[in-house]
């Protein structure tokens, strides 16, 4: 299993700092955020780490230069997370964090890639809760009713920042993906969705609503996310992670 952690996006909501300093590479006391990430993954036991990166974005290259578990590609245009995803395509099965996703309190990587050793589950999403007035800044799932309140859930489908009348569950995406290698070919020809961008949700979706992919489990991870893509999110985690 190989770690994507995509990190090319153009960071618009922390601009303009985001025009010198790649929002992933904010600190969190003395290390980059992406440093946290990096050592996630590598907890979790993967065989190689590609970080998604743009020309812009050179600095986080410089940085994790030394590193002989990591190499780099390029996103030429920012035509959203599926695509950025799909840079990276791989003949193996792949671990997504997102780049300006932190968990605290748990390694929710390393939890996600045992629930699906034991399982034998193909994929599992990591989820958390929200409320249910915030559903439409998430990706939020649908699962069988009387999965709502468990920890482990199967997926049915995927909805991109419903509005909460229209949202399926308080469930949401949370910045952690385990995903088979099919993942690249429903990408590869996945429409652009929301936003006119090529969405992972919509791929994902796509392989929940099919049988052919095996069933798409959701894990409730026990940590605390924090979404370090706004100002607000990013002294959030400052806070968190001071303890
Ligand atoms: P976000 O949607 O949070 O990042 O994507 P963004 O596009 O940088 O955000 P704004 O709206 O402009 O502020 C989650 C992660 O996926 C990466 C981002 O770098 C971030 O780490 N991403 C997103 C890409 O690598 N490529 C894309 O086209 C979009």
């Amino acid at each position: 299993m190989k770690a994507i952690i995509t990190a090319a996006g153009l960071g618009t909501r922390f601009a303009p700092v985001s025009k010198i300093i790649p929002k992933e590479m904010l600190p969190i006391g003395s290390k980059p955020a992406l440093e946290l990430i990096v050592e996630e993954a590598r907890l979790a036991g993967v065989d190689g780490i590609t970080i998604v990166i743009s020309h812009q974005k050179e600095m986080i290259r410089d940085y994790f230069t030394s590193s002989s578990d990591i190499d780099f590609v390029y996103q030429e245009e920012q035509l959203g997370l599926g695509h950025a995803v799909l840079q990276a395509r791989t003949d193996d099965d792949v671990l997504v964090l997102l780049g300006d996703a932190l968990v605290h309190g748990c390694s929710a990587a390393s939890e996600m890639v045992k629930i699906s050793k034991e399982n034998n589950f193909a994929s599992v999403i990591g989820l958390e809760r929200v409320p249910l007035e915030k559903t439409s800044r998430y990706g939020i799932v649908k699962c069988d009713d009387h999965d709502t309140n468990s920890s482990v859930v199967t997926i049915r489908d995927m909805i991109e920042k419903p509005s909460p009348e229209l949202a399926p569950s308080n469930l949401a995406v949370a910045g952690r993906y385990l995903l088979k290698r099919e993942i690249f070919e429903l990408l590869a020809n996945q429409a652009p969705g929301k936003n006119g961008e090529i969405q992972l949700t919509d791929a994902i979706a796509r392989a929940a609503r099919d049988a052919k992919f095996g069933e798409v489990k959701g894990f409730v991870y026990d940590g605390k996310r924090c979404d370090i893509g706004n100002p607000d999110g990013y002294y959030q985690a400052l806070t968190i992670f001071r303890g």
